[in-house]
């Protein structure tokens, strides 16, 4: 089975002039990249996902903000991620039932290997657990 797991990004520059951090397939980012979106405008407390997806793999980075992640297998095995620095991100296979908790200002940026399908979706947590 697929593992979730933290990438280090390479990352160049320094305090003041700022931070440039890259990626890109098949360097630290294992699939090639069909689809990103994020999510911003979140209050404390705020949790999204609640979801696995059938398909696909995905890249999880918090642009900002500290975001805690809880994964889930169907066998009830649990992974948890803080994500705390732009320059890492969270390696997710597709069929883990996950979480984000966001606060306010955060903002939870995903690459994703596959593109929009709702039928992608598996949005019933007892569905998933079957
Ligand atoms: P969803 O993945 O459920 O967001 P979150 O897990 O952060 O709560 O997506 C919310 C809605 O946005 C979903 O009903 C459909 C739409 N959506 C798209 O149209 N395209 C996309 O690429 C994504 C990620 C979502």
């Amino acid at each position: 089975m697929l593992m979730p797991y933290l990438i280090e990004f390479d990352t160049v520059g320094e305090e003041g002039t700022g931070f440039l951090t890259y990626a890109q397939t098949d360097s630290k980012i294992p699939f090639e990249v069909k689809r990103v979106y994020w999510v911003y405008g979140t209050q404390n407390d705020s949790i999204r996902g609640n979801h696995a997806y059938k398909v696909g793999e995905q890249v999880i980075i918090a642009m900002k903000g500290d975001i805690r992640i809880h994964l889930e297998d169907k066998f009830g095995k649990v992974f948890e991620f803080v994500l705390t620095k732009a320059s890492q991100g969270l390696y997710v296979p597709g069929t883990l039932w996950r979480k984000a908790f966001m606060n306010e200002g955060s903002i939870l940026l995903t690459l994703s290997s596959e593109i929009y399908s709702e039928e992608n979706y598996v949005r019933n947590y007892q569905e998933f657990k079957q």
